[in-house]
């Protein structure tokens, strides 16, 4: 099972991460969680002040040294500490754990470009759906946008008990935007500290999950068309946790701890850090609490794959998702770059094709037709020795006189366009294959090509001193937008849920900040266009909004069962595809009607935190309430991970060992009262998949079945890395798909 894994992996010594995080005379923030709030909850604030005073000892120091008391949803509080101080306060009974307060990051890169989330067709409940709100952990929001417009909308749903905080550039909140609240945003600039989106982010993942359709949008022209929130009707409560310093702990800690108290029905998190201890991280804390107030939140699984283990924000109460490319791509064409005829001269000169297509989302119109043309390697600053490296146009290696008034050939997708604007270029072209179908919002005339295209335009250069075409022949500068349509393609980021539409996604963006990273860059625009699973978790959390407008009742595990059960099937590219998609791409519309759905009690919960070695005491402090948990009475009897999952994944730390697994899962009818489903199994080579009984039959609505899968099979062959089949259960009108995932590690376990 992936979490159970992917947990296990970056399980660290409680101490080990104090000591590290806590060193020093300086006074560091710490969180102390204490887990579920206790059944009185008039003190709250008072016990935390006294665990205080007994670790600091001095009354007015240990006022000074609080930050935060966590109370409404969940228990526990930040404070500054010296190591001492947190040794006392671990060695206390009823902390469940204490942590250093640590940075998280946005999950997107500014500079990419992304597409659109298909419109969900089908009917719509969109009264129900109105009274849905969705909170948003972010960077803030510009309300004052045409996809927040709450023309149509009457006041907040009557449970809404948020608010709407002032704040510099903030224009207040409406029947739309219905909460917006700021937290500490430690070391922030003043003028963020407000409830208004400095950044952007916050208003663009906020408009994909929930904004009204705003017809005729474009990013400068580029993406035509009509920019719509999945759930269009939902409300939003913006918390905003980040910065342009990122976003802390203690800060997502108290979003969780207010969002959930103020009566939001979904969350969204686009933000991640390293997976660490469950119980240190506040992700994985935060959502607990939701999840166990029927609050699902799903979380952008990080842009760090495709690699192994790169996966953030697993905890199995997270909908954790990848984002997956969509059916357009932005596509330069060089003659929009330096003016028709340069390029075609020159790939003429190759004998090559006339026209090549670079990717980037370019707004600028050169106002000549041809620019000079040379690559770092010839414009390297050789006044002095230095490492830099000029092929790849590094900050500093670069000379001036070389590189105004010319376009500029970088090799790198990494080389930047803020180091060729200061020099006064006027263009860049760079070359980078692995980014090969994002494309970026560029703060100059900017394209992306491959390395082989990129060799050639080298040699190119190096075969003339001027390398200057002759006059030219009408221009024709205006950017090309060219629809490229392919199957969906998956972007890897290793073991997420599932995936939704990530890259090139065109939404609402706040005025404040510019529409690049570069300060220089002084356009402001009402949309932009992103990539990231940080517009992928948005599109997923609308789709949950959109199923709970249907099934208002439905637990977080049976809203995210169903959206993994019915997904799409994916094409997928790459080594590591089946760990990065998850069960594949969101269909919403057919989530509806699952059929079937893994659902999950506490008590599958509980018996999962056994298996991951939490002991009784620490679960009780997390279950709430006076109960102790006997785990043996859990664990092992619920196989091979514990946990009533939608998807089955099983790791291999012992290739020489011979396959052997069991998993136990339960099934709720949600489909039709009568009904008989039959299993179809597809199992690797080599791997027999056995599902006992294959035929589940229901005669009731919210009836369960159980059954097990039972998997059997020799040892692994050398080289293989991933192995997977899947189970589908059907009857005559539904089908439940899992993924069972078989897959080796090469890493060592670090417990
Ligand atoms: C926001 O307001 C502050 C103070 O009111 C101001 O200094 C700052 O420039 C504003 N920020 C933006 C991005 O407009
Ligand atoms: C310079 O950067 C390019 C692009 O990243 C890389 O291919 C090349 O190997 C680097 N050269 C040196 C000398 O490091
Ligand atoms: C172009 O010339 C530079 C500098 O002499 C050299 O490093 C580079 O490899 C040449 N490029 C090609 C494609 O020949
Ligand atoms: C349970 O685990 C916690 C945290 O690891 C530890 O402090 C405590 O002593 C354990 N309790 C028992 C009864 O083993
Ligand atoms: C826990 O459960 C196991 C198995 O049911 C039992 O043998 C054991 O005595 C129980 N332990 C406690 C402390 O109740
Ligand atoms: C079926 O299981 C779910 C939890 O998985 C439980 O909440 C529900 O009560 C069960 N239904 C019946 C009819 O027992």
């Amino acid at each position: 099972m992936s979490r159970v894994s992917a947990a296990f992996l970056f399980k660290l010594c409680l101490f080990a991460t104090l000591v590290q995080g806590l060193q020093g005379d300086e006074r560091k923030v710490a969180i102390h969680y204490t887990g579920e709030l206790p059944e009185a909850k008039t003190s709250v604030e008072d016990k935390h002040h006294s665990l205080l005073m007994a670790a600091i000892g001095d009354e007015e120091i240990a006022r000074q040294a609080k930050i935060y008391s966590y109370g409404k949803s969940f228990n526990g509080f930040a404070a500054r500490l010296l190591p001492h101080e947190v040794q006392k306060l671990s060695d206390e009974d009823v902390v469940m754990s204490v942590f250093a307060n640590k940075k998280r990051k946005l999950h997107t890169t500014r500079s990419w470009d992304f597409l659109g989330m298909p419109e969900t067709s089908g009917s719509r409940n969109s009264k129900v759906e109105s009274d849905i709100i969705i909170g948003i952990l972010d960077t803030g929001i510009y309300v004052n946008t045409p996809s927040f417009d709450d023309k149509g909308f009457g006041p907040a749903p009557a449970k809404w008990k948020g608010k709407c905080v002032k704040g510099a550039n903030f224009t207040g909140c409406n029947n739309k935007v219905i909460g917006a609240k700021y937290f500490n945003l430690e070391n922030a600039p003043t003028g963020s500290v407000t409830p208004a989106d400095d950044i952007g982010h916050g208003t663009h993942t906020s408009s994909i999950a929930a904004g009204v359709a705003v017809k005729g949008a474009s990013f400068y022209s580029i993406a035509k068309g009509t920019a719509r929130g999945g759930a269009s009707s939902a409300r939003i409560a913006m918390y905003k946790v980040c910065s342009e310093n990122g976003c802390s702990d203690m800060d997502l800690l108290a979003g969780f701890d207010e969002a959930i108290a103020d009566g939001v029905d979904l969350i969204s998190v686009s933000i991640g850090g390293p997976s660490t201890d469950l119980f240190s991280d506040p992700m994985a804390i935060g959502s607990f609490h939701a999840m166990k107030r029927g609050i699902l939140t799903s979380c952008s699984g990080g842009n760090y794959g495709p690699t192994e283990y790169t996966i953030e924000n697993v905890a199995p109460w997270i909908m954790t998702v990848a984002a997956s490319s969509i059916d357009r791509k932005f596509q330069t064409e060089f003659k929009g770059l330096f003016g028709s005829q340069m390029l075609i001269w020159t790939l003429k000169s190759f004998g090559q094709m006339q026209t090549r297509l670079g990717l980037s989302i370019n707004t600028f119109s050169p106002k000549k037709q041809m620019y000079p043309l040379i690559s770092g390697t010839l414009a390297a600053d050789t006044s002095h020795q230095s490492h830099l490296n000029a092929s790849a146009c590094d900050y500093g290696s670069l000379s001036q006189h070389k590189v105004k008034g010319r376009v500029v050939y970088c090799e790198g997708y990494l080389s930047q366009d803020d180091t060729i604007k200061q020099l006064g270029g006027v263009g860049l072209v760079a070359s980078g294959d692995s980014l090969a179908d994002v494309a970026f919002v560029v703060s100059m005339p900017r394209t992306t090509i491959s390395n082989k295209d990129g060799e050639k335009i080298d040699r190119y250069i190096n075969s003339t001193k001027n390398p200057i075409p002759p006059p030219p022949s009408p221009p024709s500068l205006s950017l090309s937008l060219s629809l490229s349509l392919s199957l969906t393609e998956i972007r890897a980021y290793a073991q997420p849920d599932l995936a939704a539409p990530g890259l090139d996604i065109l939404a609402a963006y706040s005025k404040l900040p510019p529409v690049t990273e570069d300060p220089l860059d002084k356009r402001h625009a009402t949309f932009n266009i992103l990539s990231g699973t940080s517009m992928a978790c948005p599109h997923a959390v609308a789709a949950a909004a959109y199923m709970k407008s249907f099934h208002p009742n439905w637990s977080p595990a049976a809203i995210k069962s169903a959206l993994m059960t019915t997904t799409m099937p994916m094409k997928i590219k790459d080594e590591f595809a089946e760990l990065s998609s998850g069960s594949g791409q969101i269909n919403p519309v057919k989530a509806v009607h699952p059929g079937l759905v893994y659902d999950i009690t506490m008590r599958s919960y509980i018996s999962f935190l056994c298996k991951e070695g939490y002991n009784g005491t620490t679960i009780a402090l997390l279950a709430g309430g006076k109960k102790k948990f006997n785990c043996s009475s859990f664990w092992p009897a619920h196989g091979t991970d514990g946990l009533n999952y939608p998807s089955m994944h099983l790791q291999l730390t012992d290739t020489s060992a011979s396959i052997s697994a069991i998993f136990y899962r339960t099934v709720t009818n949600v489909g039709s009262a009568k009904s008989l489903y039959k299993a179809k199994v597809t199992a690797p080579e080599g791997v027999s998949i056995q599902v006992v009984p294959d035929t589940l039959k229901f005669d009731k609505l919210h009836e369960n079945r159980s059954f097990k899968v039972v998997i059997k099979g020799g040892r692994v062959k050398k080289g293989t890395h991933i192995m997977s089949g899947s189970l589908e259960w059907s009857d005559s009108r539904h089908r439940v798909k899992s993924p069972i995932l078989i897959f080796t590690t090469d890493q060592p376990i670090m417990v």
